[in-house]
């Protein structure tokens, strides 16, 4: 079975991992650091903090930002469930805005309409590795008071307006799950443009411990002393995975550049299919294509989801409506609030996509798709 993501290794990536299992840092120690530092040059330059899973990361941006009860969390339901169920655990109130039609972004005039004086976070997912348009969410957030978030476990190494993921939202979260951009196997990242918010990160991943006498708030009890003043938990990231990440990182560019091409592949390969429609690039972007989200028309997803598995392509549908899902249903959260994110979802098909996909593995999901739907 041909996968739809899949990890890029190469022997650079093992030998890095290698040396630290021969060093003195199995946990926290310098590869965390370096790990962060380049994500950090990646993403604009801010602060990088180190999570083990982007829904840790997203657990802890959240965290970082003070959400909790009364507040409001608007987001997209076309996303993996842990953008809004990560605020949700923190007892805030995910509302739900509808995504263009076209590009299945949040649609900044859908959450002009869902904002509130209680909206704490307006929730991005940069969903296939397209930025969303932070230009125009930016001054919705502003104007209630509330933080800007990017969910972009899809798009680290994409652009907008020329700027990097990571300098467009007020905080920013990455996945290195092995079917992301570059792996850690298990990891995350947040980037947060306020050194506050990022400091605060910092401390919710590291159990709320504060080990800076200047911030002492009791007496110090000897050089072992360390203060919780805020509630937190244990998701650092280690120096065997931030090594694989810090050697990923290096390919990242090559990895952009290949995953361009195949698209370019599908894209010219698939035009001229009936029954069809291809996925679009929003202006302004440079996207990082993480996943090729074909349309299936005429009501054929399912047939054709389940004839390319059994000619042994791994195609996905990414992603069932969040509010679908019982735990928001039981809410009292309805079908039909996002008409464009129900209808997107309907005809979603994400075809294989990572870097080591060879040209005749693209043609061979290619031929499959046409003799299935032509
Ligand atoms: C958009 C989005 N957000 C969050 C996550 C959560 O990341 P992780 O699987 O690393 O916890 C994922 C990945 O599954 C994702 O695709």
């Amino acid at each position: 079975m041909l996968p739809y993501g899949r990890q890029s290794i190469s022997e650079e990536d093992i030998e890095a991992v290698v040396a630290v299992l021969r060093g003195d840092w199995l946990t926290t120690g310098p590869t965390v650091t370096a790990f962060e530092d380049e994500i950090s040059r990646v993403c604009g330059g801010h602060t990088a903090v180190t999570c083990t899973s982007g829904t840790a990361a997203l657990h802890t941006a959240y965290a970082a930002l003070g959400i909790g009860p009364g507040d409001e969390v608007v987001t997209t339901p076309m996303t993996f469930v842990a953008t809004a169920s990560s605020a949700s655990t923190l007892g805030a109130t995910v509302v739900f805005a509808d995504v263009d039609e076209e590009t299945a972004l949040l649609d900044p005039s859908a959450v002009e309409a869902a904002v509130t004086a209680r909206t704490r976070v307006v929730a991005g997912v940069d969903y296939a590795g397209h930025p969303c348009d932070y230009d125009r969410l930016q001054p919705i957030a502003d104007r209630v008071g509330a933080s800007t978030l990017a969910d972009a476990a899809h798009s680290i190494g994409g652009t907008y307006k020329g700027r990097p993921v990571g300098d467009l939202a007020d905080v920013t979260t990455l996945s290195f799950f092995p079917t992301k951009n570059l792996t850690t196997a298990e990891g995350g990242a947040v980037v947060a443009k306020d050194p506050a918010t990022g400091l605060r990160a910092r401390e919710f991943h590291n159990i709320g411990l504060v080990r800076d006498p200047a911030r002492f708030c009791i007496q110090d009890e000897g050089p072992w002393h360390q203060e919780v003043h805020e509630l937190g938990l244990n998701y650092r990231l280690t120096d065997l995975a931030s090594a694989l990440g810090l050697s990923q990182l290096t390919r990242l560019e090559a990895f952009k550049a290949r995953r361009a091409e195949i698209t370019a592949r599908y894209n010219a390969g698939l035009a001229d299919v009936d029954g069809v429609r291809l996925p679009v690039q929003a202006e302004d972007v440079d996207p990082m294509w993480h996943l090729y989200p074909l349309r299936v028309l005429d009501g054929r997803r399912l047939e054709v989801f389940t004839k390319m598995r059994e000619s042994g392509v791994g195609v996905q549908v990414n992603y069932i409506p969040v509010y679908w899902h019982p735990v928001y249903a039981d809410l009292g959260y309805k079908r039909g609030m996002c008409p464009n994110a129900e209808a997107f979802y309907a005809e979603e098909l994400s075809l294989p996509l990572f870097p080591d996909m060879t040209d005749e593995d693209v043609d061979r999901v290619i031929d499959t798709l046409v003799a299935i739907v032509g």
